[in-house]
């Protein structure tokens, strides 16, 4: 999966840090289906039990316990005191795709209840901090950020116009109300389900000067019913999330305790999102979920109802899921609702890779050509241990029967290095993979141990630090020799791009992506309207599609000779793009 580049809002990290306190459960009183329909209302101003999820922080840092409710807070409040007051919110995201989708479900739902957004932290009434916990130095960033944001609050404070301080997302989600602990730096910790709740808990705060959390994590919230609201409005490409949650239980990984059980987003839902996208000027969408192909809307019976979807040679901790419409069906709905709009999407487990998905990628020529496929290891032994479903052997026949079908598929993949025992043979294993596969792109990391895994449980975090950096530096260094290899090849080829935005070396060029998701430069031009040449010209910009001629490629970037513009339609039909020809030479 790809994480986010630092820039002002988003940034990663990489350093360790241990928490050793246990998490507080909270009371939920959320049952299936509650967040679509409650049939039996309660009446006006009796209390729920989650209006008592109101954290009396004093009584909390005196007792050192880690949650308490005061009897004292009436708890509950009139819905017309859940307005913003146009007090304005910063939003500061971490993490991965996954987060920048919730942040626009979090914009829609705050920008509803009358607050307003600005850009720059030291003018906002409300600071909220979208948070990842996949790896150890994930959290720590995020805690450096937290205490200079409470110095920040503390100079407010003295000039009497209070600022407060929301942390969402995954780690919220792992630490609860460990996240109140600190000093007071935090008034509000929401999950990543209790987001329709942020101006409640917002609105707690301001009026009684009290944290207010929500963690419950939900069965069947999916945010179907918020239409998100942008906040890059510049870009030509948007995310939509299409489900959420995860229950694959690798031993490693966090995800699970902190986005709950997987879940899907209804079908019409996400075509009525991606329609209004396209209307707006949307040229490519991401579809996304914690296990985007694991999709499976039981609102809809599918001709494929009995199917158990699981790839030969992979198993899973859970019973076969059968019915549902899946996510070929899902892809293929949406490639035929938005013929001129590119979808993508990630990030997905190699179990779900059905021949549905294969063909409906083979048949749409808005599908790229592009699978994150993540092995996370080549060993089989380890992948056992981190409870993948797979061995090395069935991945590879994957990988094989994929390239059989699409012969110019770029793959990405994600890997770990340094899980727990995984000796120097087994690492090898890892670099033979990498080579043997060549990925065009991979997301390469050191093991980090989490608490409340199955790995923290039963394994230990044995690999020194110093072997794990090693590791890193091997697997990235296989990944573009590998990526090096399959760039050169595209040269020569010509390629359709999306151009997204001016190059940052320089004003006089442009850079788009091909369908392997892989940058290509190109310069800044006028250039013919259409294939067939002529006088026509217009000049290029943000949003366009553009055929090019690939002159030149290294591990990461392509540079490429503009044609002409053209349409995903156009281009299939002029280059006559054969999906299941190799356009190797
Ligand atoms: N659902 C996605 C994973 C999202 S997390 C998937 O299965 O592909 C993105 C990546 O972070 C994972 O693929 C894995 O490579 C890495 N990761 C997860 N837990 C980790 C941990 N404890 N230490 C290091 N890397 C981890
Ligand atoms: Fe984590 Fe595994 Fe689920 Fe991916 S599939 S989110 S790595 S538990
Ligand atoms: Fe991080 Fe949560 Fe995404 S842990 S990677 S923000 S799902």
């Amino acid at each position: 999966m790809q994480f986010l580049k630092p820039n002002s809002v988003t940034r990663i990290f990489r350093n360790f840090y241990n928490f050793h306190k246990k998490t507080t459960i909270f009371y939920s009183t959320k049952t299936k289906n509650d967040s679509n329909s409650n049939p039996k209302k309660l009446p006006p101003n009796i209390p729920d039990l989650r209006e008592f999820l109101i954290v009396n922080r004093d009584l909390s840092l005196k007792s050192n316990k880690s949650a308490q409710i005061n009897p004292d807070i009436p708890g509950y409040l009139e819905k017309s005191d859940f307005s913003g007051r146009d007090r304005k919110v910063f939003f500061e995201v971490y993490g991965c795709q996954m987060n920048v989708s919730d942040t626009e479900i979090v914009w829609a739902i705050l920008k509803e209840n009358q607050y307003q957004k600005c850009d720059d932290p030291k003018e906002a009434d409300v600071i909220l901090v979208i948070t990842c916990a996949i790896r150890e130095g994930a959290e720590q960033k995020i805690w450096h950020r937290l205490k200079h944001l409470n110095a920040m609050k503390t100079k407010r404070s003295k000039k009497k116009s209070p600022l407060q301080i929301a942390v969402l997302g995954c780690m919220a989600e792992r630490l609860k109300t460990q996240l109140l602990e600190k000093d007071q730096w935090v008034d509000v910790v929401a999950g990543p389900d209790s987001y329709k709740d942020l101006p409640r808990l917002l609105s707690l705060t301001s009026h009684y000067g009290q944290s207010a959390v929500n963690v419950i994590l939900s069965a069947d919230e999916t945010y179907a019913d918020v239409m998100p609201v942008r906040l890059n409005t510049e870009a030509p490409t948007s995310f939509v999330s299409i489900m959420r949650g995860c229950d694959n239980m690798c031993t490693y990984c966090i995800v699970p305790f902190t986005r709950g059980r997987e879940r899907s987003r209804p079908v019409d839902s996400i075509l009525g999102e991606i329609k209004s996208l396209e209307k707006n000027g949307i040229k490519e969408v991401t579809l996304l979920g914690q296990n985007v192909n694991s999709y499976r809307d039981l609102s809809q019976s599918s001709e494929l109802e009995s199917e158990n979807n699981l790839v030969p040679g992979f198993k899973t901790v859970y019973k076969p899921k059968i019915g549902g419409l899946r996510f070929g069906e899902l892809l293929q709905q949406v490639a035929e609702a938005v013929p001129e709009v590119r979808i993508r999407f990630t990030s997905p487990h190699p179990k779900d890779f059905p021949d549905s998905v294969l063909e409906a990628i083979k048949n749409y020529p808005n599908i790229c050509e592009n699978i994150h496929i993540p092995a996370q290891s080549g060993n089989s032994n380890v992948l056992d241990r981190m409870r993948r479903g797979y061995t090395r052997e069935a991945y590879i026949d994957l990988v094989k029967h994929i390239r059989s079908t699409l012969p110019n598929i770029a793959l990405s993949s994600d890997f770990i290095c340094g899980f727990c025992g995984e000796t120097d043979a087994e690492f090898e294993d890892t670099i033979t993979l990498i080579e043997q596969i060549k990925y065009n792109v991979a997301y390469v990391f050191a093991y980090s141990m989490r608490e409340k895994t199955t790995a923290h449980r039963r394994f230990v975090d044995d690999v020194p630090q110093e072997v794990k950096i090693e590791r890193v530096q091997r697997m990235m260094n296989a990944y573009r020799k590998g990526a090096a290899e399959l760039h050169s090849r595209m040269v020569g080829q010509n390629q359709l791009i999306l151009i997204e935005a001016k190059s940052k070396r320089s004003d006089a060029e442009w850079f788009g992506r091909n369908d392997a998701n892989i940058k290509v430069i190109i310069k800044d031009c006028d250039l013919p309207v259409s294939s067939c040449g002529g006088e026509d010209k217009k000049p290029i910009t943000s949003g366009d599609f553009i055929a090019v001629k690939i002159v030149d490629s290294n591990s990461q970037v392509l540079k490429g000779i503009p044609l002409h513009h053209t349409t995903i339609q156009k281009y299939h039909e002029n280059f006559k793009t054969n999906r299941t020809s190799s356009s190797v030479k």
